[in-house]
Parts: C-alpha cells; structure tokens; sequence
C-alpha cells in the first residue's frame, strides 16, 4: 500500500472520532432511503402487469423527478425512435424495469450532486458511463441482453461505491483529494481497510431502493468471474465493460502501443465472453480498440490543455452539473 493510502486511511474521522469501519458505511446507506413519491413509483412499476393510470397519478408526487427521467428516456444516450412525455409512455416504449432504472439513477444523480465534493462525483459517472458506452458496445455484438438495459447496468454498477463518497465527502481531511482513485485501488482495497467492498455495500442499496432483480444482480456480483453461457449475460457483458474500463482507468495517462490494446482487449473478451464467434469477436475488437484509442487520445488531449473532450467526458459533465444534452437531459439538476 502506498504512502498516500495509509495516510488516507488513517485521517478520516466522525465528529472527532475515527470512523468504525465497516459500521459507519452500513449506517451512511440510511441517507439513500428512498422518498415516498420514489418509493411509490418503483413499486407500481415492479408490479405484473404495471398499473399505468397509477403510475401517472404516482407521478404527481414528484413531478420533477418525473419530468428528468422522461428527458432522460429522450436522450441521445437511449435513441428512442420517437420522443415520449410521460412515464406511462416510456413504459409501454421501453420497459418497466428500464423506467424503474432510470428514476432510480436520476434519484441519485440528484443525491449525489447535494453530498458527494463535484470532482468525486465527476469522476464517478465518468467511469460509470464509460462501463455503460462499452457494454453497451458489448452487447451489441454479443446480443446477450436488451440494449438499454446493457447500459444502464453498466451506468448503475459501480453504485455501492456511493456510501464510501458520500462518507468520505463529509469526514476526509478537508483539500484531500482523489478519494475516488484510492477507494477503487482494487476490492481486495476496500476489504481489507473498510472490511466491506462497493458490491457488499451495492447490494444492501439495491434492496433499500428496489433495484430491479438483473440490476441488482450486476451491481452485486460484477468482480466475480462467471462461466458462459452457463452464467448470467447481463453480468458478463457488465464484468468484461467493467474490466476495460479498469485497464483504461489505469493506463489513461501513459503510451500504450495499439497491440498492447488489442492484446488486453482479446484476452479479457476471452475471459468474460468465451461464448463469441471468432467473427463477432474480431468485429467487436475492432469497434472497441477504435473507440478506446480514441477517448485516450482526447483525455491525452485534454489533459495537456487542448481544446478536446471527448464525448464521454462531455456526456458526464451535463450529469455532474446539470447541463442539458441536444434533448434536453440534464439529471443533475
Ligand atoms: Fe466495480
Ligand atoms: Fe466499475
């Protein structure tokens, strides 16, 4: 463990105590208990068959939250082929667990942009989308799950990572920073110094918010290896985004050669995907080398002060601070 961690580690405190791990964190999940407008909606909408004149009148109660999942169904991010205005009509456009996903993210989104410092918070949906944009990739060559569903899984996996921000947020040492770079060091990290991870921590909000059960099933158990097809294909498709996006993670800041992209990128579809035809695996390598190189080439860019961003960054940055996209999306607000 580096200097920095230790020294991270140590410092955090509560009202002049140190924290109790992992008691502290079990007790921080009681600030996403959900509100009642919240709690009604992903209800009805986890219902068979969803009830939609309930669901309308349930939307009254939180208007606004309403409204921003609708924009957020209308998004580029989705690509509906044509626009819906109300939750009855997502549901019936999509499905009720896409919905039940999406007022649980902006829920969220809200949460986290009151409790957790913006830099932490932008480079959690920076990750949390670039899992999302990649397994949605993923799913697109695999064909293993709806497509929406493949990116919001991937938007929602990292969420048991949240308790440790918004804790972290409030007792760090204050000007501490890249809280979020020391907490996702590895699992093994945050077991062994919060004796709890982010997918123990997940699955005990999954039940708090009423994840859909695949959902939850994501967030849960995204860092344990799986074997296809005898496994779960949401999770497969999550795990290998998960993996690429850690490697990118790592590397974002230093020359890697194309071959050693596509060396890592082969064997991690090896490890996660073994079920893929050679044909659809050469094709899926190619779209993810492509888009990989790229957003390293605009993070190169952008981090020497040039004028790129690429378009990863600019989609987190509307979610951080609630900017609308072309559609009119800005969940942060
Ligand atoms: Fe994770
Ligand atoms: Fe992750």
């Amino acid at each position: 463990m580096s200097a920095r961690n230790q020294n991270f580690i140590s410092k955090p405190q509560v009202e002049g105590g140190p924290c109790d791990y992992p008691d502290a964190l079990f007790q921080e999940l009681h600030i996403f208990h959900p509100s009642p407008a919240l709690q009604q909606l992903t209800g009805l909408l986890s219902e068979t068959p969803v009830d939609l004149k309930k669901l309308g009148q349930a939307a009254q109660g939180d208007p606004t939250l309403a409204a921003e999942a609708v924009r957020f169904c209308n998004s580029s991010l989705f690509g509906l082929s044509r626009p819906i205005s109300t939750l009855e009509q997502a549901v019936v456009a999509t499905d009720a667990d896409i919905v039940r996903a999406l007022l649980l993210t902006c829920w969220l989104a809200k949460l986290t942009s009151h409790r957790v410092t913006a830099p932490e918070s932008r480079v959690f949906w920076k990750h949390s989308l670039l899992v999302a944009r990649v397994s949605r990739c993923i799913n697109d060559w695999a064909g293993l799950a709806q497509p929406e569903k493949a990116f919001l899984a991937g938007l929602l996996h990292d969420v048991g990572t949240l308790p440790f921000l918004t804790l972290l947020s409030r007792v760090a040492p204050p000007g501490k920073q890249n809280l979020h770079e020391n907490l996702t060091e590895s699992i093994d990290f945050q077991r062994l110094h919060f004796r709890t991870d982010h997918c123990e921590l997940g699955e005990r909000l999954c039940t708090i918010l009423n994840f859909p059960l695949l959902l939850a099933e994501v967030v849960s158990r995204h860092h344990q290896r799986i074997d296809f097809p005898s496994g779960f294909p949401l999770l497969s498709v999550v795990s290998c985004a998960e993996a690429i996006a850690q490697f990118h993670l790592l590397y974002t800041n230093q020359e890697l050669t194309e071959e050693a992209i596509v060396t890592f990128l082969q064997d991690t579809l090896q490890v996660w995907l073994p079920g893929q035809t050679h044909p659809a695996r050469l094709a899926l390598l190619a779209v993810l080398k492509t888009d990989l190189l790229a957003d390293l080439r605009d993070h190169g860019q952008s981090t020497r002060g040039g004028p790129h961003d690429s378009l990863l960054s600019t989609e987190v940055h509307s979610q951080a601070h609630g900017e609308a996209d072309a559609n009119g999306y800005s969940p942060g607000e």
